[in-house]
């Protein structure tokens, strides 16, 4: 009798795992189907991820969970595009404002960069929100303009069709309210699904550790990104994953058109130092699994020269102008939305900044109207902060920590309470944890 025509038993299935045992690929198959297809509970669905959360999963056992979700759904078909494809992703932090700089970067090295991207959720950012804070800019666009746009300016960035994956939208979220999100395995599943579903031979991911990010410690982030790349291995993409970090927000913007105005900054040349340097990282390993430099020194050199150029900056305008954006911000920031209301958090003692909670300057910027406590809610492209001091600096009594960007005056209270909580003041020096962490190949 074949396996597959048994019924399927997802008592049994649900008490095998619960009890330690592995999976087989037809069973985690046909689990995924039968819940797609609305024939498998919730109910029993909800059990097995929590039995997942307990025991995780083999690598054999995540890569058939992921290949059954990208089977749940269409793919889409990058056959047309021209040159090598390369994909970016960020487990998601606070003022990561990396997919602005790094796509148009890659793209004028010569890889070609379809990014499917999300919104915000949380205190996390998304890159979707960020970008449509450019007066007229379009993230909605079928597969065939996407496929012309990245052949006509080598890139774009664009939301997910719902017709990728339905799998993984039904599953997150059961995981969101059944307290199961922090799985390496479900997580893993959920992330490599939608870039295996997304078509590019490539993948660089960029799994952020810290206090603001999902993954706490450098050990639990490099757990992560390994069941990732393994993954992207079992799948035949080839995949990299920088670990770095996200303990303090990267660079100084929190919050959409602040953030995209310091992505071009830093296309410009003038953006902060970690920023720059992670973007540097992370375009590098693009150059290089898209075959436009032999290694990553000259990866590197060629990233730098394609950034102190200003050809990036001008790939980036090419993509706005593309997305029905004013490519005039570029040069312009004053036409992207500004708050009405501006307002500093000042320091209440002297000493040296020795940490910045990344989760709760990501709430405030939410309280202030950036992000969504829940997927339905609207943000405010305007709202935010940005931070002018960080880790290592020194502060006086009433010294600008940062300064509140909202259109609300009713929300600074709240918005300067949490921003002054979110920073430790006081004496010696802090450890300041290397941007970069590891690589995983
Ligand atoms: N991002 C995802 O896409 N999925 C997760 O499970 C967590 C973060």
């Amino acid at each position: 009798m074949s396996g597959s025509a048994a019924p399927l038993r997802v008592y049994e299935l649900i008490q095998k795992k619960r009890d330690g045992g592995a999976l087989t690929e037809g069973e985690i198959r046909r689990l995924i189907e039968g819940f797609v297809r609305e024939e498998v509970p919730e109910a029993q669905v909800a059990a097995f991820l929590m039995a997942v959360y307990f025991r995780g999963m083999s690598d054999a056992e995540t890569a058939a969970l992921t290949l059954a979700m990208v089977d749940s759904g269409e793919r889409m078909d990058l056959r047309a595009v021209r040159g090598p494809t390369v994909d970016k992703h960020s487990t998601g932090g606070v003022g990561d404002k990396t997919s602005p700089v790094v796509v148009p970067l890659a793209a004028s090295a010569g890889v070609r960069v379809t990014k499917l991207s999300g919104r915000g959720l949380g205190h996390t950012g998304g890159t979707l929100d960020k970008l449509e804070a450019i007066p007229g800019f379009r993230t909605q666009l079928s597969p065939e303009a996407l496929v012309a746009q990245v052949n006509r300016v080598g890139c774009a960035i664009a939301g997910q069709s719902a017709r990728l994956v339905p799998a993984d939208k039904r599953l997150y979220a059961l995981r969101d309210v059944t307290a199961t999100v922090e799985s390496v395995p479900l997580i893993a599943s959920s992330v490599m699904s939608k870039k295996l579903a997304a078509g590019s031979e490539a993948i660089v991911l960029d799994v952020k550790a810290g206090r603001g990010a999902f993954m706490k410690t450098p050990d639990a982030a490099r757990a992560l990104a390994g069941a990732m790349v393994g993954i992207g291995r079992a799948a035949g993409r080839h995949t990299v994953a920088v670990v770095s970090a996200m303990e303090e927000p990267l660079g100084w913007a929190v919050g959409n058109a602040l953030e995209v105005e310091e992505a071009l900054k830093t296309l410009r040349g003038a953006g902060p130092s970690d920023l720059r340097d992670l973007c540097l990282t992370l375009g590098a390993h693009m150059v290089v699994l898209g075959r436009a430099a032999t290694d990553e020194r000259a990866a590197r050199t060629l990233v730098e020269e394609r950034l102190s150029s200003g050809a990036a900056l001008r790939t980036f305008r090419d993509m706005v102008e593309a997305q029905g954006g004013d490519p005039d911000v570029a040069d312009d920031p004053g036409k992207l939305p500004r708050a009405k209301v501006q307002a500093p958090v000042r320091a209440a003692i002297d000493g040296t900044v020795l940490a910045i909670d990344a989760e709760a300057v990501g709430q405030a910027a939410m309280v202030l109207g950036a992000g969504r406590a829940r997927a339905e809610d609207r943000v405010d492209p305007a709202a935010g902060l940005v931070l002018e001091r960080k880790v290592g600096d020194r502060v006086e009594r009433g010294r600008t920590l940062a300064v509140l960007h909202t259109s609300d005056p009713g929300l600074v209270e709240e918005g300067a309470r949490r921003v002054a909580a979110a920073y430790r003041i006081g004496a010696g020096t802090p450890p300041k944890p290397a941007l970069v962490q590891g690589i995983v190949t």
